[in-house]
């Protein structure tokens, strides 16, 4: 342990004097979409589409700098990621193109910004990566490579996944994306072997998996986000829909349909093309207040389906934070909520010295991970009604924390100045402003303020609710 903090000073210090330019691999210098910044193609909609935005670097609305001070040095990781862009789930692309083909058969006439639909081929998959998402995931392991250098060229990342195939092939464009960079990076440590997804936890209603919530009966239950999403639907949708028919005439639309056709601008944009330059026509079938609404109501579905807005929201993510709890100490997992004891009790398949972890997941399951750290504690309970800005709900957005490829990084560093070792939490490269502990003008808290500020978790909250 001492000879590997010696020659990881080495390597540090060697690689900040060097300054030598990063090379990413990749095409896609000068493009909109790019490995440091995201998807910054159309942002003005780009950017409200809630959970179907594709990643973009929130760096610029970070009130705490990114960058590790000189003096501090990154001793430990936990990257918790969600898969990359997608074809819509099957049962969705079902209902998509089932309307698109009505809508295609009763309309009487093609005009203006609806024309393109009369040759249109609704041909989109379901539930697989797109071409899209697959180069998202790759750049987002060449970007996790450079910004922990210092430890990605002499370590190898220990790897979960939960089991659905983009989880899994998510994890495998992101190694494939760290390895590519590894082998440009001449200061890499020579003859490692790529990383590998070293557990795959299966998706059943069986299995614990604190990657993907599933196990809590009174949870699975509920339908609160989905009744909040209808009401919410309900207010800003009628006169959208009024507007649609007039323009396909023949047609008749539910307000369900409408948010449909707004789900298919992200759909068809990031299946379209490979590198997402070219915006799908459906966007231009509504107005950038339109997309604040619709970004808004996704906000509203994940916030009252796995958040603070459903009383068993933040159990689901207990689990996974009790893990983190574990790797930040070197200690054994102490939970009983959706960990499994078996796999975390092992060490092959839950390691306590890793010194880099990397998560890959859902986004609905990251949402109770986010709330059970407390990382959206500032953000007052949504309204149901009108759309509130980011600043009104304190930086929480389904599209500001999990957007395709999102990725929230937990630090912690060895300072200079400082014995105890300092934790932070950056969601989208967006340093999030810590509860429950008293964070620095760096927003990072000493490690063990940071856990006893995430008493929720480890008390197991109200995780007992979930069978009465
Ligand atoms: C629609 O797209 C599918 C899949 O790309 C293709 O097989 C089919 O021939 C297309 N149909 C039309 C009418 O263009
Ligand atoms: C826990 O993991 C073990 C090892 O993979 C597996 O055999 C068992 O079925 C799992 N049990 C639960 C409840 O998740
Ligand atoms: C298309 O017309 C059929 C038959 O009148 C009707 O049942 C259906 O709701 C219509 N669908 C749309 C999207 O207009
Ligand atoms: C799975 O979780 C339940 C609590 O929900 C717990 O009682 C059980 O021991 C766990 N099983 C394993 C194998 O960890
Ligand atoms: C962690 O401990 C295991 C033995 O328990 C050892 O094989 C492995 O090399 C250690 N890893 C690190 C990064 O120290
Ligand atoms: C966040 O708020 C919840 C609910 O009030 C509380 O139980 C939890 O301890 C808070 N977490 C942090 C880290 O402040």
């Amino acid at each position: 342990m001492g000879l590997l903090a010696v020659f990881l000073s080495i390597v540090y210090l060697f690689s900040r004097a060097s300054g030598t330019p990063i090379q990413y691999p990749g095409p896609e210098q000068g493009s909109c979409n790019t490995v440091d910044e995201g998807y910054q193609c159309f942002p003005r909609t780009s950017h409200l589409w809630g959970q179907y935005s594709p990643y973009f670097s929130l760096e610029e609305h970070s009130t705490f700098p990114l960058d590790v001070p000189e003096d501090c040095q990154i001793t430990f990781v936990q990257a918790l990621s969600r898969h990359g862009a997608r074809y819509p789930t099957a049962s969705k692309s079902e209902k998509y193109a089932a309307l698109i083909a009505e809508i295609q058969s009763n309309v009487t006439s093609f005009a203006g910004k609806y024309a393109f639909l009369k040759s249109y081929n609704y041909s989109l998959g379901s539930d697989d990566l797109t071409a899209f998402g697959e180069q998202q995931m790759e750049d987002s392991g060449v970007k996790f490579y450079h910004r922990y250098s210092s430890l990605t060229r002499t370590v190898i990342p220990f790897i979960r996944a939960s089991g659905s195939d983009r989880v899994v092939a998510s994890g495998e464009k992101f190694i494939q994306g760290y390895q590519s960079a590894k082998q440009h990076d001449p200061q890499a440590k020579p003859g490692h072997e790529a990383p590998v997804i070293n557990v795959v936890i299966p998706e059943s209603e069986n299995f614990n998996n604190t990657l993907d919530h599933s196990v809590c009966t009174t949870f699975e239950d509920s339908e609160l986000g989905d009744t909040v999403e209808a009401e919410f639907t309900a207010i800003f949708a009628p006169s959208i829909r009024q507007r649609l028919e007039k323009g396909l005439p023949g047609v008749q639309l539910s307000t369900d349909d409408v948010i449909s056709l707004m789900d298919l601008c992200s759909f068809d944009t990031v299946a379209a093309t490979g590198d997402g330059t070219e915006l799908s026509p459906f966007c231009d079938w509504f107005t950038r207040k339109e997309w604040t609404q619709y970004d808004y109501l996704q906000s509203l579905g994940k916030y009252y389906g796995y958040g603070a807005g459903n009383p068993l929201g933040p159990a689901q993510g207990i689990g996974f934070a009790n893990e983190l709890i574990a790797r930040l100490t070197q200690l054994p997992v102490q939970d009983h909520t959706s960990t499994n004891h078996t796999l975390d009790e092992t060490r092959a398949t839950f390691p306590l010295n890793a010194t880099l972890y990397a998560d890959f997941s859902h986004d609905n399951s990251m949402i109770s991970a986010f709330f059970a750290l407390g990382l959206y504690n500032g953000t007052k309970p949504l309204s149901k009604t009108s759309v509130e800005s980011i600043t009104e709900t304190d930086g929480y957005s389904a599209a500001w924390s999990v957007p395709f490829g999102a990725r929230a990084y937990v630090e912690m560093m060895q300072c200079r100045a400082q014995k105890e070792p300092l934790v932070r939490v950056l969601v989208n490269d967006r340093v999030v402003p810590l509860h429950g502990c008293a964070a620095d003008r760096l927003g990072r808290c000493k490690r063990d303020e940071f856990i006893q500020g995430l008493s929720f978790a480890r008390s197991g909250g109200n995780w007992g609710q979930c069978f009465v």
